[in-house]
């Protein structure tokens, strides 16, 4: 039986009288397959009365993994010391990897000291999700000392999350900024300023933690006429060496957001083959671990009539391997500036009415599949939609922000960030985009509106004289 079959079935009265007589449960899980059983159970709700007790417990010999997890997930509920023996009996002997892991939960979820020992026996399990449940039980009393020299053993533990985890119960928070500016100001000679430039020399001369958000679409390699590398290696090293410097100028836990796709050199002649290059694929180990923390991939899908059409081939000779599909697809991969601070930390470094203001109010999109139509120039070849900017800018920024794109082009991000009430710092090296970045910043909504925002275009050398507040 489907979901919504179900739901009507198992509605909140069946539910309220399941879990508040023991007769009546007892009676509906005889006569239930397992779907049913494992519906039942998932919406059970709180428990803080004992009337389920008896017949979860009965379901724990049940044979679907499902049903007994779930079983063990409500019986936590009850909140009952005398079944810690049972929990414990699970946590150890189950064949079911989720099943140990619920029931290490279950222990901890007691809250009780008598279930420290317990806890300090599943640090050593072979199951990394089970020492995770550990370890959160245990924190409940991370003040003793035991507790406190037991968690400290895991320090070097083969799973990143614990070895995450523990280093920050142990030692703190780490985060210390270089920066006396706070959170949410940004240094006055980046607003809205255009640098004429190599992003690489740019760069160098921006304080440490000046950036709210970066948004960018590095060069193709060398698919367009825009870029020269010698190697793809190459190619490679200049973004890596980029991205290390974004990371720098980044504040902390803040988002970088990189849209790249897989790109093709054509064939040099029939007798040779053509040579793709996975690009986001080959630049997200770089960019893990010069510290940015992976967060979400978007896909953003274009209409097939607006791609290159690499189909005539197969569409008559209809062989196999020499199939090749449209590239109807971009990446848009989103990372964030690993910190051991919350997403809630960086929320906080506002005032509630800003908070307010940059609420994403409107119709909003819910999946990571943006359906957005590109965009054709007659400057530049490979322009952001500013629908794309708009909604990067909306759903990873503040009013008042400092957005940058060091990959600049024809300037789409600093438009947007402008109509949004934020602020832009671009960096782009050719003369030819500059004039198109004044064009398209013209077409912005509130240049005019405010005295300030005023975007200013400047070269290298009167950046670095603006920036060591020489002008
Ligand atoms: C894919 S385009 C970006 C287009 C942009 N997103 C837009 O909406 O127009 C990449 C841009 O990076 C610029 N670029 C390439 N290497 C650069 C460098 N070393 N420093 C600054 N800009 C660079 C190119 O001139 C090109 O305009």
């Amino acid at each position: 039986m489907n979901r919504s079959l179900l739901s009507k079935q198992i509605n909140k009265e069946l539910i309220d009288e399941l879990k508040n007589n023991t007769q009546v449960l007892l009676s509906f899980l005889q006569n239930q397959n397992d779907g049913t059983i494992v519906y039942a159970l998932e919406k059970l709700g709180k428990l803080e009365n004992g009337y389920s007790k008896e017949p979860l417990l009965s379901l724990l010999n049940n044979q679907n993994e499902n049903i007994r997890t779930l079983s063990i997930k409500n019986l936590a509920k009850i909140g009952d010391v005398s079944l810690l023996p049972t929990f414990v009996k699970y946590a150890r002997l189950d064949e079911s990897t989720e099943v140990r892991r619920e029931s290490v939960s279950a222990v901890g979820r007691l809250r009780n000291e008598k279930a420290i020992p317990v806890l300090i026996e599943f640090l050593k399990d072979n199951d990394p999700k089970v020492v995770m449940q550990a370890i959160r039980g245990l924190l409940v009393f991370s003040q003793r000392e035991e507790v406190k020299n037991e968690l400290k053993k895991l320090i070097d533990h083969p799973n990143e999350l614990i070895k995450e985890v523990i280093n920050k119960e142990v030692n703190g928070i780490q985060y210390k900024s270089n920066n006396s500016q706070k959170h949410d100001e940004f240094p006055f000679s980046l607003k809205n300023t255009v640098v004429h430039g190599d992003v690489q020399k740019i760069l160098k001369h921006v304080p440490d933690e000046s950036i709210h958000l970066t948004f960018t679409s590095p060069p193709y390699y060398n698919a367009r006429d825009y870029s020269i590398y010698q190697s793809y290696d190459e190619y490679l090293k200049f973004l890596e060496n980029t991205f290390k410097e974004v990371h720098r100028v980044t504040k902390e836990g803040r988002f970088f957001v990189l849209n790249t796709s897989p790109i093709i050199i054509p064939r040099i002649s029939r007798a040779h083959a053509s040579k793709r290059y996975p690009i986001p694929y080959d630049i997200h180990p770089l960019l893990v671990k010069m510290g940015w923390e992976f967060i979400d991939d978007i896909v953003w899908l274009k209409p097939e009539a607006c791609v290159k059409n690499r189909n005539a081939g197969f569409l008559q000779h209809r062989k196999p391997l020499a199939y090749k599909p449209n590239a109807v697809t971009e990446m848009l991969m989103v990372y964030r500036k690993k910190s051991d601070k919350l997403i809630d930390w960086n929320i906080q470094q506002y005032s509630w009415d800003k908070v307010k203001k940059s609420k994403v109010l409107d119709k909003y999109e819910t999946t990571n599949v943006w359906r957005i139509d590109p965009t054709f120039d007659k400057i530049h070849s490979a322009v952001f939609p500013i629908e794309l900017c708009n909604r990067v800018v909306k759903y990873y920024s503040f009013i008042g922000d400092l957005i940058f794109d060091p990959f600049a082009g024809s300037g789409t991000l600093g438009r947007a960030a402008l109509n949004l009430n934020r602020h832009f710092f671009l960096t782009e090296k050719e003369s030819k985009y500059i004039n198109r970045i004044k064009e398209e910043l013209n077409k912005s909504d509130n240049l005019f509106s405010f005295k300030d925002s005023q975007p200013s275009f400047v070269d290298l050398e009167n950046f670095i004289k603006s920036i060591k507040g020489t002008i």
